[in-house]
């Protein structure tokens, strides 16, 4: 079983204004999926923040999952911030969001998530809408697993397993 954090960017939020429903969906969806989820947060959109809270739930998680901030509007900077905290990058992982997405909705090119890797910590984005955002996660959680065994030390031949 592996730990892992959610962290949930929205200025509405943040304030207030507006429930935080993409959050508890993930955090549901890992605990389903077997996952120990050890902290969630919210922040508003702004970098810094962001960056502050990614430091600190990959300090505590093998996997930590944000939704929201990921498109074109002046706030959306979730990607910048993770790719600042990132050492190694992760493109495949949304790639494949983005290629499953397509087959649902066109807007899934307008998603600009990335992923990566803090020490021993992957970090995966997804949009904010607990509809997008399931939707991506799904894509992606079932191979998430063989990734975190090949960072934490685990086997490395890929070949040996079939998923
Ligand atoms: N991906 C899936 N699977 N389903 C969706 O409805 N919405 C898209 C995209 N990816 C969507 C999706 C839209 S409309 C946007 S703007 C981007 O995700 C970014 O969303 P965000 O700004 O909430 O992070």
């Amino acid at each position: 079983m592996y730990t892992a954090a959610v962290l949930t960017v929205s200025d509405r939020s943040a304030r207030g204004e507006r429930p935080d429903e993409a959050g508890p969906l993930v955090v549901s969806l890992l605990e389903t999926a077997g996952y120990r989820v050890v902290e969630t947060a919210l922040v508003p959109d702004e970098q810094p923040d962001i960056e502050a809270a990614l430091i600190r739930l990959a300090g505590r998680a093998a996997l930590v999952v944000t939704t929201g901030g990921t498109g074109f509007s002046p706030r959306d900077v979730t990607p910048e911030a993770t790719l600042a905290v990132c050492e190694r990058l992760t493109p495949g992982i949304p790639e494949a969001m983005r290629a499953a997405s397509l087959t649902i909705t066109p807007r899934a090119m307008l998603s600009r998530a990335a992923a990566g890797i803090r020490g021993g910590t992957l970090i995966v984005n997804l949009p904010g809408s607990p509809k997008a955002a399931r939707e991506n996660l799904e894509a992606v959680l079932p191979t998430l697993e063989h990734g975190l065994k090949m960072l934490l030390g685990g086997p490395s031949d890929c070949a040996s397993t079939i998923s």
